[in-house]
């Protein structure tokens, strides 16, 4: 399938572009009101996930509503747990919870590397249904969670400001965190590598938790694992965006990655010096869409003299707020295309 528009695809490769691409972190979700109709018809968030037809529906939603140059997947990144043997729940305004956890080898004994084609089958089925559907308009970007922050939710069994429960375990049990940091990479490669084989175009790799951890044990804990997930992805450009690892920024540019994702603590300037040779992505607050279109589309001008008009991906900091306003996030892709 060729694509129409493989701006993004060019851009990721590393090419110079006639325009710089623009797509949204969590584009697909509540901020769209279209978003919601469907949830609210598939009943909860884990079945609208799990019925091809519906998650291919809503991952096109903001290709029509923003005219963004990507789809990404709708899915979620503990699609992966659940695959291993622990299933999650998404409980309303709280957010995922694990009703069981793994916090020893025993616990860890219980779950099992995830097959991809046999366990994820229906995220796969919405990749396929998703190419389809999108006729070749934008390419697909398919994801998953870095080792470690799928380590966070598996141990503390739901969100956390701190994830102690799961850092408390790097300390007393060391051998446990880099088995369970093992299973999961084992299972994340069979899963990108089953979504790059359904179709998606480019994959992107989130450590959402990574800045709660110190360099040092980011240099233990995270970077290897997502070494050996860029070395076994070949055939299509790799993201890697972790979270406040504003320290990790070299090592990152450093592995076998095309682009690296930035949050807005991130300088654009001293994140070029730090990665020079690869592409750059992010890095708007997303809190800038709450302010006026006339400040938007400042802010975005300002964001474009500081990464400049080629290797460069226009994107948010971090995934965008519920409570968007929509017509706040199509501003900013107008901003974007109009630079
Ligand atoms: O448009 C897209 O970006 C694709 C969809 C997508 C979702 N989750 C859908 C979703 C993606 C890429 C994710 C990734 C994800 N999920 C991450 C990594 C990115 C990040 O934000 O750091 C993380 C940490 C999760 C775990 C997760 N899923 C949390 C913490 C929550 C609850 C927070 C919230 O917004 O309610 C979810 C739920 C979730 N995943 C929703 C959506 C659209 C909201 C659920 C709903 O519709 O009720």
């Amino acid at each position: 399938m060729i694509l129409q528009n493989d701006l993004l695809l060019r851009t990721a490769r590393g090419e110079l572009t006639e325009r710089v691409p623009v797509w949204m972190m969590r584009q697909a979700g509540r901020v769209l009101p279209q978003y919601r109709a469907v949830r609210e018809r598939a009943g909860s968030f884990i079945t609208l996930a799990k019925t091809p037809e519906l998650a291919a529906e809503v991952t096109i939603q903001p290709v029509d509503a923003f005219d963004v140059d990507a789809a990404i997947i709708f899915s979620d990144i503990l699609v992966v747990p659940e695959a291993m043997g622990l299933p999650y729940e998404m409980i309303e305004s709280r957010g995922p919870v694990f009703p069981e956890t793994v916090r020893n080898k025993a616990d860890l004994s219980r779950l099992r590397v995830a097959d991809a084609e046999s366990d994820l089958g229906y995220v796969l089925e919405a990749i396929k249904l998703t190419k389809k559907e999108l006729n070749g308009r934008v390419p697909l970007i398919g994801f998953a969670g870095a080792p470690f922050t799928i380590f966070c939710y598996m141990t503390e069994g739901k969100g956390s400001k701190t994830f102690s429960v799961a850092k408390k375990l790097l300390y007393t049990d060391p051998d446990f965190a880099h088995a369970l940091l093992q299973q999961i990479t084992d299972s994340t490669i069979s899963y990108l590598q089953a979504q790059i084989r359904a179709g998606v175009d480019l994959v992107q790799i989130f450590d959402s938790w990574a800045g709660i951890l110190s360099p040092e044990q980011y240099q233990t804990f995270s970077l290897p694992y997502i070494k050996q997930i860029c070395d076994l992805i070949s055939d299509v450009p790799v993201t890697v965006f972790a979270k406040g690892a504003f320290f990790a920024r070299h090592a990152i540019g450093q592995l076998s990655c095309d682009v690296v994702g930035l949050d807005w603590n991130m300088d654009p300037h001293e994140s070029r010096q730090l990665i020079p040779d690869r592409v750059l992505q992010g890095n708007l607050d997303p809190c800038v869409l709450y302010a006026d279109f006339t400040q938007i589309r400042a802010e975005v001008k300002q964001m474009f003299n500081a990464f400049g008009h080629q290797h460069y991906i226009a994107n948010l900091g971090h995934g965008i707020y519920p409570d968007t306003d929509p017509d706040k996030a199509r501003c900013f892709v107008d901003a974007v295309k109009e630079m």
